[in-house]
């Protein structure tokens, strides 16, 4: 019996948006690929490797039809699909969406530098001690406003992705409303990687009433975060619970 052609579809990330911060496998899947589904943000970095392949490209009025139609020509020529992503994919790409879309494609997932990673190495901060929300999906802000600050009363760094529902400036002015210091520390991002990138380092409360582009990443820097002598100190009290015979004989 002859075996059907699998159906493939690469979601690519392009990272933040410079062309030098595109690995160089994302290029090489993007250049082997002969359907395109993206918006225009998410073609600039690649532009090199997408010339003279089948382009749907996607905008806010036609986001949904275009990808119906890429997904229409790439069964019908079994031809691979690349789904370049600004950033990584795995983070506020409408990835849900996609892959409800791409049922009965083999999907791989090729993963890129995200602007939150651009902005938490600014920031000179942890990842692991950071809780990331998007206001820029779908969901219920006021949630992940309630989220955002429950994280932030436990210790984390917020790194926030802006949308038009939450920008850092109504962001600032709602974490003071809810009791959060003043002077906290905050950075934010603009454009990162890009020719007009603009760093912002400044605190809560001199960010109400300021404006900045949708495409920035806001890291609100938690004086509450455990310094180095208090995570040695955590992690000693653990041991000494964990362990606690082993310890004392050591004493
Ligand atoms: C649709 S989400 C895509 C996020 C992307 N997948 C990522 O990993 O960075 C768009 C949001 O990401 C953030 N963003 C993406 N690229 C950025 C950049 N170069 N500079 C600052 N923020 C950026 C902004 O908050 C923007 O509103």
């Amino acid at each position: 019996m002859p075996t059907r052609n699998k159906l493939k579809a690469v979601l690519v990330g392009v990272g933040p948006g410079a062309s030098t911060l595109v690995t160089p496998e994302a290029r090489e899947i993007i250049s082997r690929a002969e359907i395109i589904l993206g918006w225009d943000m998410n073609l600039l970095p690649v532009r090199d490797c997408v010339a003279g392949k089948k382009i749907f490209l996607q905008d806010v009025r036609n986001y949904v039809q275009a990808t119906r139609a890429a997904v229409r020509e790439a069964k019908r020529t079994c031809k691979l699909l690349a789904v370049p992503r600004v950033g990584d994919p795995c983070l506020s790409s409408g990835l849900k969406g996609l892959i409800r879309a791409l049922a009965g494609f083999e999907v791989q997932i090729h993963p890129g530098i995200s602007s939150v990673q651009l902005a938490a190495a600014y920031a000179c901060i942890n990842l692991d001690e950071s809780a990331i929300i998007s206001f820029h999906d779908l969901g219920d802000p006021e949630e992940k406003k309630q989220y955002m600050l429950e994280c932030f009363r436990k210790g984390r760094h917020l790194i926030t992705l802006a949308s038009p529902d939450l920008r850092p400036g109504p962001m600032a002015k709602w974490l003071i409303q809810q009791g959060a210091p003043r002077n906290t520390d905050v950075l934010v991002g603009s454009a990162l990687s890009l020719p007009e990138q603009n760093i912002t380092r400044s605190n809560l409360s001199r960010l109400v009433g300021r404006e900045f582009p949708w495409l920035s990443v806001t890291v609100v820097i938690n004086p509450g975060a455990p310094s180095l002598d208090e995570d040695h100190q955590l992690w000693r009290q653990w041991r000494n619970r964990k362990k606690p015979n082993q310890s004392r004989r050591r004493k």
